[in-house]
């Protein structure tokens, strides 16, 4: 029996959870957890919120409220989304409990007493107005890298780069127009450069997958440097250091968040009446320590974490596993709250249950490469993996024995095998043995398709034997057949408990009286003969997706979109509005860049699902375009045709809606209608400047 400690990564209390966040660190954690549990390993699932750091400051100010009132409204929001997802957390905490200040306090003064820990003055940018040192993200400038106008003070949207704060050009506070000063301050810092020797010994013997080995390569051939691990904020774990200095500064949120893997496993342990059983993980070197991040987390767990957990003065044990995944994309964009699109855990739950989504994130699961959620995919994979196949078995197979033996799973006359037969039953073997390594492997994309084989192959199977003609013929043969589908019936039902949990739990009435979860998958190598069973015929948990609910969700989704592009629109005609008075002069150079030309409508249609799209094809003279315009509100597609417009043909072309649009048809904008600019007389082709 192994002991596991598995952790998924304490999203940030800042905001609600989406499909994003559960397909990345949360359900292949969960699934994990299941599957150990069904092997009777000895496994806790410990999570909880992340609840301090600028992430939570930056929410309070955009809402107005407290940090206090941020957290305590987004970790029950949180909760009850993972809650829906069917996470089976053993203990779900928050990182505001006095218990978890305590023990940060404690890793602090470890660290500082076991020389891993100095201080150094450096100069950071200061708002006098405001009396405050600023928060990275606090902070805006120049790009030194690539020159864009709006980097933050810890990365560049643009290209890319990470940056400290100090070394972008005019930086400025996102907060007041005041400008920004160099000031002195104290800060204290992990001594990752005295630790690189223990990390570099320790990460050499661990076989992970490449995405996250490469990273800490990357790290460890650069050298370790050392990191400030306090903060100029006073939303935080205050340091636990008599010194002036100290005052006004907590610890970086990224030092006291991993601290939470093991504060949530103390309160577990005192939930449970067994206030010390948390050492038993924790302090034991035969613990797995599996920890399931996003990729963006990966330098936290890899090195910063294991180096706290290294300088310590007693020995805990340090991460065995990091799954880190890749991200999963939304109808193939980028999921972007701030752009509207995402898909809430709820909106699929509350529509289909938590086992549809469940089945679609395990098959799309961003294990090695980005996945993409779409909701037509969505319905075509439930449809047919499990209803037309996996639902399609249950009930043939099923209603077979009840109209035909008697609502007893049928004899198995072992004389009378075939070599399909036996086909069958080795599948069954070779399927457990299979999935069985990939669960372990954290491979659950393969698990889903062993197991979508193994179904199918029975279907057919089914299909080939016609027991519907030969039990007049051979009712011997037949009672074999329908006994091995069952086997294999028993065989799914088991082996998909992890990824659809609540309805496996109701089909294993087909074929045990146990409950699912007493199954002991360490022992099982094969489904045993269990003829004479009497069936039960429970509802079968699974319903087509039908159109309309698809047609319905994706225009929620859309309508998200364009709701946000319409506030984006308003608030740009507001600021267009005071540019009347206060002209942003370009030069002759600027104008020249633009590209536009004469061009003609040659066909119009409204874009699907969309509510202000329409899509053209207009001929630019020497070639014919795609474009897309927001002009549904205004025009009829019938009365664009044939419209002589005005085309910016050397706009980037972007993707709206899933297709492309090769540049802009110009309009005019007054008193909220729109206008096409159109002129006459003139050809195609034709360059305006
Ligand atoms: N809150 C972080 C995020 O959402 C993850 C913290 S993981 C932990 O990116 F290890 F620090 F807990
Ligand atoms: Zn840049």
């Amino acid at each position: 029996m192994e002991k596991i400690l598995v952790t998924s990564a304490l999203p940030y209390a800042n905001g609600p959870v989406h499909i994003g966040h559960l397909a990345g660190a949360y359900l292949p954690a969960d699934i994990y957890v299941r599957f150990n549990r069904l092997m009777k390993n000895d496994v806790i699932y410990i999570c909880g919120t992340d609840e301090h750091g600028v992430p939570i400051t930056i929410r309070a100010d955009e809402e107005k409220i407290t940090p206090k009132e941020v957290v305590d409204k987004y970790h029950e929001m949180i909760k009850k989304s993972f809650d829906a997802a069917g996470l089976s957390f053993d203990n779900f905490s928050r990182t505001t409990k006095p218990h978890h200040y305590e023990l940060s306090q404690r890793f602090f003064k470890n660290l500082l007493e076991n020389g891993y820990i100095d201080t150094d003055t450096e100069k950071q940018l200061y708002c006098p107005d405001n009396g405050k040192f600023l928060p990275d993200r606090y902070i805006e400038g120049i790009c030194p890298n690539c020159g864009y106008d709006k980097a933050r003070g810890d990365e560049c949207p643009k290209c890319g780069k990470w940056l400290e704060a100090t070394s972008l050009i005019e930086p400025r506070s996102k907060l007041c127009p005041g400008g920004l000063i160099l000031k002195d301050t104290k800060h204290w810092y992990l001594r990752l450069d005295k630790m690189q020797g223990k990390i570099e010994a320790w990460i050499k013997e661990k076989k992970w997958k490449d995405n996250v080995k490469n990273f800490i390569m990357g790290w460890l051939k650069e050298g370790l440097k050392k990191r400030p691990i306090t903060r100029d904020l006073n939303w935080g774990v205050p340091l636990p250091i008599d010194d002036k200095d100290a005052s006004g500064k907590v610890m970086y949120v990224w030092f006291d968040a991993p601290i939470g893997y093991i504060s949530s496993t103390i309160e577990w342990a005192q939930k449970i009446g067994k206030p010390d059983k948390w050492k038993d993980y924790w302090f034991d070197k035969n613990t797995k320590l599996v920890h399931f991040i996003g990729k963006d987390n990966i330098p936290f767990h890899a090195i910063v974490w294991p180096a706290i957990l290294m300088g310590q003065k007693e020995s805990y044990i340090l991460p065995s596993e990091i799954p880190a995944n890749e991200h999963l994309t939304i109808e193939g964009e980028k999921i972007s709250t701030s752009r509207g699109n995402m898909i809430y855990i709820e909106e699929v739950v509350d529509n289909f249950g938590q086992d549809y989504l469940r089945y679609y994130l395990a098959v799309n699961s961003p294990e090695t490469r980005d996945t993409d959620f779409s909701w037509k995919n969505f319905q075509s994979t439930i449809n047919t993996e499990l209803i037309n196949v996996f639902g399609n078995l249950i009930n043939r197979v099923v209603n077979f024995v009840y109209n035909r033996f008697d609502k007893k799973v049928p004899i198995f006359y072992e004389n009378r095998l075939t070599g399909y037969d036996e086909d069958i039953l080795d599948l069954i073997k070779t399927t457990i043995r299979k999935v069985k390594s990939s669960y372990s492997e954290f491979r659950v994309r393969d698990v889903t398709k062993l197991l979508f084989n193994l179904a199918k192959s029975c279907n057919q199977y089914f299909q080939d034997n016609e027991p519907w003609k030969m039990i007049e013929v051979d009712k011997e043969r037949v009672s074999t057949v329908l006994n091995i589908c069952f086997r294999v019936l028993k065989a799914l039902i088991i082996l998909y408990y992890p990824i659809i949990p609540g309805a496996s739990k109701k089909l294993f009435s087909i074929v045990s009286k146990d409950d699912i979860e007493s199954i002991d998958l360490s022992k099982l190598e094969d489904i045993d003969n269990f003829e004479g069973f009497i069936v039960d015929k429970p509802e079968i948990p699974f319903k087509k997706v039908e159109d309309n609910q698809i047609n319905r969700l994706l225009d929620i989704l859309n309508k998200r979109i364009n709701k946000i592009d319409n506030i984006m629109s308003e608030n740009k005609s507001e600021l267009s509005e005071e540019n009347k008075t206060n002209i942003d002069f370009i030069d002759i150079q600027d104008f020249s860049k633009l590209d536009i030309r004469v061009g003609t409508v040659l066909e119009a249609k409204e874009v699907e699902n969309s509510n202000k799209l329409i899509e053209m094809k207009v001929d630019i003279g020497s070639e014919i375009r795609t474009i897309i315009g927001g002009l549904k509100e205004y025009y009829k597609p019938s009365e664009l045709i044939n419209r002589k417009v005005i085309v910016l043909v050397n706009l980037k072309p972007r993707k709206l809606m899933g297709k492309t649009s090769e540049g802009m048809v110009l309009a005019a904008k007054i008193d909220g209608e729109l206008k096409l600019l159109t002129v006459e007389g003139i050809r195609n082709g034709a360059k305006i400047s």
